[in-house]
């Protein structure tokens, strides 16, 4: 993982020597670009004259400036970027362009092979500072992500490794953006690191990662980890992931990581997240075209688990328990068949119809299990759990659901100033009636109509009255809607709707479900 320098520095722009100088501007109501004095001040000016320039929404200008004797060592670079028009945008919308501008920039970097970049940020109207350079620090963070691990390096051609160093230029405030610098790095690191693991194959991702990992963040933040497997699973009778395992070589485990706050009468969050290693679908097995992209189906178990990290370096005053059950969904002599009924860790039974919609089924032993050991105040899973949410939503946002309408507006607002759109479907109890089995007390799949629904449906029934939430992120794991700082295969969603909805945790901000 690389990890990129973030400096305050009270030096003017002008000063600067590294590899690329940015200034942002932002127009005026009528669209006339707001640039105060800067390098290239004359060029700038005949761009904007000539109608080359006009600092639209990341519209980029790269001029170079001269700077006689110093050139040795001075690139002059100098990269003008547009925020677009100042207008009536929410607080969110803005940091939603200023991420958007980080991204433009990121890639800018690539272009020129810039490793040392100094930022100039004006100052935005309706946004306050600190939120504008988290914002942009976060976008370029985002944005200069690469995973290359498993290819050959070419010597004739070597290739950009990623920005070392970002420079902020700043005279006042200087606490709060250095405060609002460490929140971009944290988000946007866990953000990374959850799609470097989505990158790896199903053969290098595997549920022991999971679980090495989260030693690792454990070990690093004095958080308790717990890895219960085979045996422990089955002394715990958690039917659903060890039928989803039957057919897998790989064996399963719930990874298990508590991070405890250090205030009394803390409440707690319980993230439960789907680590399906590699999804054939089984028995119901998959067809062959796109089923290289089921690598991803531990996204949800990626978010959860990132999210710790940051949990752990920002310590809210929440306490945060996140549960990965992680295995493969494999066919083979020994792997589970439609028609068969298996026993969920609450006792619920399930007739199996259809073996590819195993996501409910390991998740359904997570939820029962985590909230009997933690009982938690709430509880949010994500899963990339059903191809129908792609079908209603598309890849631009996020299917919630639950049933507790405060959590979900919670999640709402987190998902709305991070820029990862939810959208809240229905869950009235109707939809259940599609679940109820003939030899069971519920079956695993509720036919076509509302294909999201159900599956939510199927979850609920493990959840009691605690209050829950649930994303299902089938569509926004990967190919999510574009964006300057979202690379094109895994984009790290939910993580940083996670992070936000700590960040801003109160206690009694969940009304508990009547009983
Ligand atoms: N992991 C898939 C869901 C999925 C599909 C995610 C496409 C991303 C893209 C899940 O395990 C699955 O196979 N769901 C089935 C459920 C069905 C059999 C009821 C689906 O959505 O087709
Ligand atoms: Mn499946
Ligand atoms: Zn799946």
């Amino acid at each position: 993982m690389k990890t990129t320098k973030l400096v305050l520095t009270r030096k003017k722009p002008e000063q600067f020597t590294g590899d690329l100088l940015v200034f942002c501007f932002i127009q005026d109501k009528n669209g006339k670009p707001k640039t105060t004095k800067t390098l290239c001040e004359k060029e700038l000016q005949k761009a904007i004259t000539l109608g080359d320039f006009s600092c639209k929404e990341n519209e980029t200008l790269l001029l170079y400036s001269e700077r006689p004797g110093k050139e040795k060592v001075y690139s002059g670079r100098v990269l003008f970027l547009g925020l677009g028009k100042k207008n009536d945008d929410t607080p969110a919308e803005l940091r939603e362009r200023c991420r958007q501008a980080g991204g433009t920039i990121a890639s800018m970097a690539v272009k020129v092979k810039a490793k040392d970049i100094c930022l100039s940020l004006p100052s935005v109207p309706g946004l306050k500072s600190e939120y504008v350079t988290e914002s942009v620090v976060e976008g370029l963070l985002l944005g200069d992500y690469r995973f290359d691990k498993y290819k050959k390096a070419d010597p004739e051609n070597a290739p950009f490794t990623g920005i070392k160093k970002v420079s902020l230029c700043a005279a006042k405030n200087e606490k709060e953006l250095r405060q609002a610098m460490l929140r971009a790095q944290h988000s946007a690191d866990a953000g990374c690191v959850a799609r470097d693991m989505a990158n790896e194959p199903g053969n290098g991702w595997t549920p022991a990662s999971f679980a090495s990992y989260a030693k690792d963040i454990a070990a690093m933040h004095k958080m308790k980890c717990t890895i219960l497997g085979k045996t422990e699973m089955k002394r715990l009778k958690m039917g659903g992931i060890l039928a989803v395992n039957q057919g897998s070589s790989e064996a399963p485990k719930l990874v298990i990581l508590e991070y405890k706050s250090s205030v009394k009468k803390a409440e707690t969050i319980l993230l439960v997240g789907k680590g399906l290693t590699f999804d054939s679908g089984g028995v119901s097995l998959k067809p062959s075209a796109g089923m290289e992209d089921m690598k991803y189906d531990m996204c949800g178990g990626a978010a959860a688990i990132t999210t710790m990290a940051v949990v752990g370096a920002e310590k809210p005053d929440v306490n945060v328990v996140a549960i990965i059950p992680a295995t493969d969904n494999m066919s083979g002599s020994s792997a589970l068949k439609p028609g068969d009924i298996i026993k969920h860790y609450s006792g619920v039974t399930s007739e199996i119809i259809n073996t590819d919609a195993e996501g409910r089924l390991i998740l359904a032993d997570a939820l029962a299990y985590g909230i009997k050991k933690f009982s938690p105040d709430c509880v949010v899973d994500l899963a990339t759990l059903t191809g129908a949410v792609i079908l209603g939503l598309g890849h631009h946002r996020t299917g919630l659901l639950g049933n507790n309408q405060k959590l979900i507006d919670q999640l709402c607002k987190a998902g709305e100033n991070c820029g990862e759109p939810l959208w809240q479907l229905p869950l009235d109890k109707e939809y259940s009636k599609q679940i109820k089995s003939d030899v069971a007390d519920i079956k695993n799949t509720g036919g076509r109509p509302a294909g999201t629904i159900t599956a939510a449906a199927y979850l609920q029934k493990f959840v009691g009255d605690t209050p829950w939430a649930h994303m299902d992120i089938a569509g926004t794991a990967w190919g999510f809607t574009k964006k300057k700082y979202i690379p094109k295969g895994p984009s790290g969603t939910g993580v940083r709707t996670l992070v936000d909805m700590i960040r801003n945790w109160k206690n009694n901000l969940i009304i508990k479900n009547k009983s």
